[in-house]
């Protein structure tokens, strides 16, 4: 996998590793490729929970220098992730056709290699996106999209997609390789740290203000997007990359691309699931702060889907734009913690640093169980004193943290620090590495989701 320390990435290993098998067969070793090294979290938690499962290995760099390395024992799956995303391929070129084109070339070349030499034909999914679409003047583009709307970039990223998705049908045709090519939809909600794509703001303007932050609205509410889960991404690119070849229901049919399914909305819409889930206070945390550029590049992009041929592979949009916030909110805890408490990030972390905390210290993730019931966030003038409750489940004796309502599951201490972010937890295994948490230790996770400054 590359690009496996990114977002998708890091959610794709975890949910590979939960799954054990791919096409098929029984997965021996995922290798996470990318320039930076993954935080791993999630990856070393499950493992150990999984002694048997699949190992995983990381390789740091870029791509088109590991490749022998990559390509060391037999690889059957490549899933390629990597990419330079859309702001940062717009301000920059070059850096787009080093990241986005010469890479995925290099990938093909080496999966070609493979199979030349008598190795295993190579499955390789590639992750394409909605970018490769867009109105030209001579061409507009029609109300609804499918695989066969001619495709229009109009921005350098969308270009390179559209370069990458013709080399590999091209492979694909020539029997070089068994390429797969999914268009993917906005993904929302991103957790952790913005990356550089154009519409970073969709996850920003419902992400920090959960976490109790600010957040700038670079475009008009009415804007319209196409946006989809990680959950429902990552289950697309899987079944796409397992779908046998032919015409029946659930297989692939053809070299055509597949447009992941898409939940049209507009940003309305999402402000409206995040007063929904974080109030009102939430809400009032954004700000509008038009910028141009990225309107352009966001708005080139269409909204409205035929979802037929995912359709075909069993591949379904989500329910809703409040249910993709409330799914966020119930499955990272950590990040949604300061609305409710009020209190401040430097506070918390400060809190953190013993090794049960100060009194008057209360784990964001006790907020989870409100979430799951449905309730919402509200500013508290007196924060509660209490424990982390996943601490108490840890450690038994703490007080009142085992009071906690009969059923109520403890959330899952399973945080991932962006790569580079360094922070550091602390918790009764002050050794652990940045992104783990100890058993029963203080739940430091906030700054995991402090966002980069932009
Ligand atoms: N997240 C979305 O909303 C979305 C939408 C459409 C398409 N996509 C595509 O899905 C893929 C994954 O998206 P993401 O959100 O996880 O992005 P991300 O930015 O979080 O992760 C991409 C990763 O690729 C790595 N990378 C970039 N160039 C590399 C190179 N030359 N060698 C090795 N690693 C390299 C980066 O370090 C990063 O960790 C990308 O191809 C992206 O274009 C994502």
């Amino acid at each position: 996998m590359t690009g496996a320390a990114g977002f998708l990435g890091r959610t794709l290993i975890a949910e590979l590793i939960r799954r054990e098998t791919l096409c098929g067969k029984q997965i021996h070793e995922i290798i996470g490729a990318d320039l930076v090294a993954a935080s791993g979290a999630g990856m070393t938690d499950q493992m150990s929970r999984a002694p048997d499962g699949p190992r995983v290995r990381t390789v740091v760099g870029p791509v088109t220098e590991r490749l022998e390395e990559l390509f060391a024992d037999p690889v059957d799956v490549v899933v390629h992730l990597a990419a330079a995303v859309s702001a940062a391929c717009e301000a920059d070129v070059d850096l787009g056709m080093r990241a986005n084109v010469d890479t995925t070339r290099a990938v093909l070349d080496r999966a070609r290699a493979q199979a030349a030499a008598g190795g295993p034909l190579v499955t390789l999914t590639f992750s394409s996106s909605v970018a490769v679409y867009g109105a030209d003047p001579a061409h507009p583009l029609p109300a609804v999209i499918n695989e066969t709307t001619l495709p229009l970039p109009q921005s350098s990223y969308g270009a390179q997609k559209l370069i990458c998705e013709q080399l590999i049908t091209d492979y694909t045709r020539k029997g070089f390789v068994d390429g797969r090519v999914v268009r993917l939809m906005t993904v929302a909600i991103r957790v952790g740290a913005p990356n550089a794509a154009a519409s970073g703001f969709v996850s920003g303007i419902v992400r920090e203000p959960l976490a109790g932050l600010p957040a700038t609205l670079p475009v008009d509410p009415g804007v319209r997007l196409a946006i989809a889960s990680p959950q429902r991404t990552v289950e697309g690119i899987l079944r796409v990359t397992e779908a046998t070849r032919g015409a029946a229901p659930g297989q692939l049919t053809g070299r055509l691309p597949v447009n992941l399914p898409a939940l049209t909305c507009t940003i309305a819409d999402l402000l409206d699931a995040l007063g929904e889930v974080g109030g009102e206070s939430a809400r009032a945390l954004v700000r509008s702060e038009p910028d141009p550029a990225i309107e352009a590049i966001v708005a080139s992009w269409p909204a409205r889907f035929d979802n037929t041929r995912a359709a075909r592979l069993g591949l379904l949009p989500d329910p809703s734009v409040a249910a993709i916030v409330r799914r966020y909110a119930a499955e990272h805890p950590e990040a949604v913690g300061r609305v409710r408490h009020g209190r401040s990030v430097t506070d918390r972390t400060r809190a953190a640093a013993g090794s049960h905390g100060p009194p008057n210290t209360r784990c964001a993730s006790a907020g989870a169980a409100r979430f799951r019931a449905g309730r919402r966030f509200r500013r508290r003038a007196t924060p509660r004193h209490g424990v982390c409750r996943a601490a108490a489940a840890d450690s038994p004796g703490r007080g009142r943290a085992r009071r906690r309502r009969p059923g109520a599951r403890t959330t899952a201490h399973r945080h991932t620090t962006p790569a580079g972010s360094g922070h550091r937890r602390s918790g009764t295994d002050p050794a652990a590495p940045a992104g783990r948490l100890g058993g029963g230790g203080w739940c430091a996770a906030y700054p995991s989701v402090w966002p980069a400054r932009r």
